[in-house]
């Protein structure tokens, strides 16, 4: 890296979860009857690096469809803010989605990439500071669903705020809690506050239902790599052959489940604690809920967010939103 590249990669402001919290979120989940784990907890190192594979598995459509429609509309997104807008990202993971944006926006002030994986936010942020040597880039490690602050640059005064929230990983919250992190970014950001967001769309089920089963069983290894970071950082005893993945449609709340069914019946322990399995007894670790376009702009709006554009491909298997903070009343 460069002398003017380094100094222009701020300090890392660090909230990462600690074990602390991972472990008692670990012990609640699988004491609930139907046994649950927070999917947060599927982003470590490892985690990360199987959920880019994933994104470039030919099932998978969501991740090349949204960089598609980016590459189209970049420059309408730069339009919507003007120059000098500091960019801020919930969820940066590898940071690849956000080079479209910053080639295509004037003179941006800032990159504040937010993201739960410190190390692989470092690694990622570095490779941009790589790319962009003028561009100022303060990374910061938070959970960003609990509310959390920016750090101050003053030497990177912004005349506009423009957030991104891509690959629907809003679908990864019930809507309850997706208007409650649409809240958080309103609040952190300020009204006016353009954000655009990638909304994975409903659509035919065997697509939906291949796209998080993949012939190569890369999401297969995402998701069972979960209880191989519970048996590391919390003393865990799950024999991962015990388990396997399994993707259900729940038709009803309009979401794809991601399970980690049980092979026969056994016990585990996590640290001190004893969790009984029946054969075919499931832990769920993720929720991808779909949206139709009408819908999700209800929930923006209930947000305090108004809808001023929306982005498809052909087929209308995804969308990007670009919404505005509304002034608060
Ligand atoms: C990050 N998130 C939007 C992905 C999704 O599609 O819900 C996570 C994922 N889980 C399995 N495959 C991909």
């Amino acid at each position: 890296m460069s002398k003017r590249s380094e100094s222009r990669l701020e300090e890392i402001q660090n909230l990462e979860p600690s074990v602390d919290e991972f472990r008692a979120d670990v012990i609640e989940g699988l004491s609930e009857t139907q046994k649950t784990l927070p999917c947060k907890f599927l982003y470590d190192e490892r985690g990360s690096q199987i959920f880019d594979e994933i994104c470039d598995v030919p099932e998978y459509y969501p991740t090349r469809t949204e960089r598609l429609i980016l590459e189209r509309h970049a420059r309408d997104i730069a339009a919507l803010t003007g120059p000098k807008a500091r960019l801020i990202e919930f969820g940066s993971g590898a940071g690849t989605k956000i080079r479209l944006l910053l080639r295509a926006l004037e003179r941006p002030a800032a990159y504040l990439p937010v993201e739960i994986s410190r190390e692989y936010m470092i690694a990622a942020a570095q490779d941009l500071a790589r790319s962009f040597p003028d561009l100022t880039i303060a990374p910061v490690c938070a959970d960003y669903t609990q509310p959390f602050t920016l750090p101050d640059i003053p030497e990177a005064e912004h005349e506009a705020t423009l957030g991104f929230f891509p690959g629907s990983t809003i679908g990864n919250f019930t809507r309850a809690e997706a208007v409650d992190f649409l809240k958080v970014t309103h609040d952190l950001m300020g009204s006016g506050a353009v954000m655009i967001i990638g909304v994975d769309l409903v659509k035919d089920l065997d697509v939906l239902r291949a796209a998080y089963n993949d012939a190569a069983g890369v999401t297969a290894a995402f998701n069972l790599n979960l209880l191989r970071r519970i048996n590391r950082e919390l003393g865990g005893t799950f024999d991962l052959s015990a388990f396997r993945h399994e993707a259900r449609w729940n038709e009803e709340l309009e979401r794809i489940e991601m399970h980690l069914v049980s092979l026969r019946d056994q016990e585990v322990a996590v640290g001190t604690h004893r969790f009984r399995f029946h054969e075919a007894e499931t832990i769920h670790t993720e929720s991808s809920h779909k949206y139709r376009i009408e819908g999700f702009h209800q929930l923006a709006n209930e947000a305090g967010y108004e809808a001023i554009e929306v982005w498809t491909d052909e087929k209308k298997l995804f969308s990007v939103h670009a919404l505005r903070a509304r002034q608060e009343s």
